[in-house]
């Protein structure tokens, strides 16, 4: 199918859903009373997003934000709140239907946060071409919208291009655990569906590094359904667009506290757990935003961590027979690469086969925000425990 016969259809779908109401696409998990006391009606039962990019703790008071893919406009509206009247929210999306929707409730939602004016505006457009300057939004948010694009390298590339340096994406979006098969990508009922359209996560993660942004990863994680075993999962991802001129913050060298026990970063920088390493401006700029500073001790000159300090973290696996359920780690977190202490390497968005004893490791705190974890079983399966080697690489 060409890309705008793609467009085309997608657009004739939810230009529908306005009528319609129909239910689509998603797991979301905004609080809708919470949103009901100034979003209206109508816009709450279009929302058709996979995930909450405007609620998490994202959006700043004072800040541009710029919607890809607007729809009814509720994210729109819950940045409205989180920027307050001095801040500006932009919307963009390609369905006429949803932009008379939206544009039609800015007013109401303004006069309901006693606000003088609107502080949103909707525009036509195309997440593949957006109407707005270079380098002028602090904030790109997008809920369920990439997936739907059928080039999605160009949307990436015109996020890094309208984000003004120093800025950051926080987006929402469906992708899949292996590649999506033909007979599912010409299934136009299913791009609609936000399923046909979904890249594979280390494509997707690999996409946005690729456009620029560094420090991509993820922020929550929803599984949403499998289809002839593809899983399909909602991510929230976040990234920044660093300044090109690091201005000197006063980090030189960087040791990993852990739980991984070495990573290598975006830029192909290597660190060992509890090692000091020499880092570059660029690289201190992006070691000082979240989550990376909860992860490293940053200093103005090495530091050496003893193995016994107890800001160092490690989880070993427990020493127990391990047992396969059909569990997999996909690893969403910051880093191009990294090892646990379990001796797992795990390549961003690759899923890797795990047995219960590292799904335990994995699932416990420092390391679950970093995790999407499927399950690729049909159907429960008891398997034999078996036991690991004496040098503890098993499974
Ligand atoms: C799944 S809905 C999500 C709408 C909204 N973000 C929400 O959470 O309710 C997808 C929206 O993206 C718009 N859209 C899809 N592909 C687009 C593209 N390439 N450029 C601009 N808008 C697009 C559709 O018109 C539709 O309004």
């Amino acid at each position: 199918m060409p890309d705008e016969t793609i467009t085309q259809q997608v657009s004739e779908r939810y230009a529908r859903a306005v009528t319609t109401g129909e239910r689509m696409c998603c797991p979301t998990g905004y609080n809708f009373d919470d949103l009901r006391s100034f979003v209206p009606e109508e816009v709450l039962r279009v929302s058709y997003g996979c995930g909450t990019p405007a609620g998490l703790a994202t959006v700043r008071p004072g800040e541009t934000v710029l919607d890809i893919g607007s729809g009814g406009g509720i994210d729109c509206f819950e940045a409205c709140r989180r920027v307050g009247p001095s801040g500006r929210v932009i919307g963009v999306d390609m369905t006429d239907e949803m932009l008379a929707m939206a544009r039609r409730n800015a007013p109401i939602v303004a006069k309901n946060l006693g606000y003088p004016a609107p502080n949103v505006e909707f525009r036509k457009g195309h997440a593949e071409n957006l109407p707005v300057e270079d380098g002028s939004m602090d904030l790109i948010i997008s809920n369920c919208v990439i997936n739907l694009a059928p080039d999605k390298a160009k949307v990436f590339r015109e996020m890094y291009r309208a984000i003004r340096p120093g800025g950051r994406f926080t987006i929402s979006d469906i992708v899949s655990d292996q590649p999506v098969p033909n007979y599912l990508i010409h299934d136009t009922e299913k791009w609609g569906d936000c399923l046909s359209g979904a890249l594979p996560v280390w494509e997707y993660l690999g996409g946005l590094v690729q456009a620029g942004f560094l420090g991509v990863h993820q922020m929550k994680f929803t599984p949403w359904s499998a289809i002839d075993g593809i899983h399909f999962l909602s991510l929230t991802l976040t990234g920044y667009k660093l300044s090109e001129t690091a201005a000197p913050n006063g980090v030189r060298f960087a040791s990993l506290l852990g739980p991984f026990s070495r990573a290598v970063d975006e830029l192909g920088q290597a660190y060992q757990r509890g090692q000091s390493t020499q880092v570059s401006a660029r690289t201190a700029q992006l070691l000082t935003t979240p989550p990376f500073e909860r992860l490293f001790l940053l200093s103005d000159q090495p530091i050496v961590v003893a193995t016994t300090d107890e800001r160092l973290i490690s989880i070993l696996p427990a020493q127990a027979p391990c047992v396969w359920k059909g569990h997999f780690a996909i690893f969403t977190g910051p880093f191009a690469e990294v090892e646990d202490d379990g001796h797992h390497v795990y390549r961003r968005g690759v899923p890797l086969e795990i047995c219960s004893k590292t799904l335990d490791v994995l699932e416990s705190g420092p390391y679950s925000r970093h995790f999407a974890i499927i399950n690729r079983a049909s159907e429960a399966v008891e398997g034999e425990a078996v036991s690991c080697a004496p040098s503890g690489s098993c499974c």
